[in-house]
């Protein structure tokens, strides 16, 4: 559907963090948009839930409750979901996109469970479906994948996908502010999402781990094939020892293309300091994409908050309209052509770092070596701290090891008599 009009109409769906933000860089960028995308832009509805709520600074206009009010306006032709959640958000698109609307959205959630289907439904449609903010908000990372690495195998895809969980352990790390304290800034700055739990517990890395594993590998990964451990466990006293042993403490996500399959996982590690990603603070994000003929290739950015966020929506609105200008939208639309089985996370070996509380007597090392010795786990290194007259902290790093076998091992460990606790497990990079 090729477009004459020279003025596109497009609605947003939810005016919060993200949407704010897109409405004032529409706003902003307006004057320029014929320049730049060949057409103007006009925001015509806004759907909101509360019609009462103050909203600074927009237009209260152009708010609607009624989604039917945009689905059978058929002037609008671009609808920017913005409001997160499963539903209704997933059959507002099915309903936009059968109704011949392209779609730009930021909805990690809904694409990390139904991606496949949805892009299917706007090729039928014709439409366009981008979702460039959906993973490390202001970073171009999508489209990388889906065009400029098209040549590429790609066998490795990882990096820090949650501003939220990296602004936390950045500001315990080098302030050592509480846990507590740094989600409340966090949250107030507009990076957490509206359940932080979702953020803390690895679970929004791990959607966008599932879409970038899908688009890396060219196979369809979704939420439930990840493996996700949150930063909820993670104390100061691990971070004091990631200092002691020149590391840091970050939530990555780790996917790897390997001969069985896809290994994919979100899960805190222990990062040497001179790693790149070590230096990657506060909100920003970073991905390192490992691909046979561009070799490593790292991209950097604010992955989270208000403006960054909705820059990369607008990209896609602009990419929309210029597609609607030559009538070739839907052109890129999934690229998942291969079916990879996605192999047990048992199997996936990794080096830990191991925190534990002991009895401090004669034995207690030996007769923990030999329950690591048993399960094929070989110890890297060992400290012993704070030892008290009948107790004593243990650290523990190994070298790879399968998981399987470092579970096993803890299994037996935590029922002996001389390990009163098992304080931490962390993996290292
Ligand atoms: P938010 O601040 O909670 O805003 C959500 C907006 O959607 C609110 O205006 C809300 O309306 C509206 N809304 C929610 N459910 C609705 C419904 N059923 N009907 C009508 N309106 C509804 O969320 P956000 O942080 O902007 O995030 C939006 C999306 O972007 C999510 O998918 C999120 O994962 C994604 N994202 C966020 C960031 C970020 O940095 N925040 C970055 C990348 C991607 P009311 O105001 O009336 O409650
Ligand atoms: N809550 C998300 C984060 C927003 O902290 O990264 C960006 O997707």
């Amino acid at each position: 559907m090729k477009v004459e009009s020279k003025k596109v109409q497009v609605a947003l769906l939810g005016i919060g963090t993200v949407g704010t933000g897109v409405y004032k860089l529409l706003k902003k960028r307006a004057d320029v948009m014929k320049d730049i995308a060949g057409a103007e832009l006009e925001i015509v509805k806004i759907l909101v839930r509360n019609l009462s709520k103050e909203r600074e600074g927009v237009d209260s206009s152009l708010f609607t409750t009624d989604w039917n009010e945009i689905l059978n306006d058929s002037e609008i032709k671009i609808v920017i979901e913005v409001m997160g959640g499963i539903e209704p958000a997933k059959s507002m698109m099915e309903d936009a996109l059968r109704a011949g609307k392209h779609v730009v959205t930021a909805n990690k959630d809904l694409l990390a469970e139904h991606g496949g289907e949805l892009l299917d439904l706007a090729s039928a449609s014709g439409c366009d479906l981008l979702f460039e903010a959906a993973v490390a908000g202001g970073i171009p990372i999508i489209r990388p994948l889906k065009q400029c690495l098209a040549g590429n195998e790609i066998t490795e895809v990882m990096g820090i996908v949650n501003g939220t969980t990296n602004y936390i352990l950045t500001k315990m790390f080098e302030e050592n502010m509480g846990f507590a304290e740094a989600l409340e800034k966090a949250t107030k700055l507009g990076y957490a999402e509206a359940d932080p739990t979702a953020d803390i517990e690895g679970l929004d890395a791990g959607r966008k781990a599932a879409i970038l594993a899908s688009l890396a590998f060219h196979s369809r990964v979704r939420f439930k094939d990840v493996y996700i451990e949150g930063i909820t466990k993670i104390t100061a006293d691990d971070i004091a020892y990631a200092k002691e042993l020149d590391s840091v403490i970050k939530l990555l996500s780790v996917a790897h293309h390997t001969e069985k399959g896809i290994e994919v996982g979100v899960y805190p590690m222990l990062l040497n300091q001179e790693h790149p990603l070590a230096a990657v603070r506060d909100a920003f994000n970073a991905v390192f994409v490992h691909g046979d003929a561009v070799d490593d290739a790292m991209f950097y950015g604010r992955g989270a908050g208000e403006m960054p966020t909705a820059s990369a929506v607008v990209g896609d609105v602009i990419d929309v309209i210029r597609n609607l200008q030559y009538g070739c939208n839907g052109r890129i639309s999934c690229t998942c052509y291969k079916e990879l089985p996605i192999c047990s996370f048992d199997e996936v070996k990794n080096k830990f770092f191991i925190r534990m509380q002991v009895k401090n007597e004669p034995g207690v090392l030996a007769q923990t070596a030999k329950v690591f010795g048993d399960h094929k786990v070989s110890i890297h290194r060992v400290i012993q701290k704070n030892a008290k007259e009948t107790k004593a902290e243990l650290v523990i790093s190994t070298e790879k090891v399968k998981e399987y076998h470092l579970q096993d091992a803890l299994q037996e460990l935590r029922v002996m008599d001389s390990i009163s606790e098992i304080s931490s497990v962390i993996r290292i990079y």
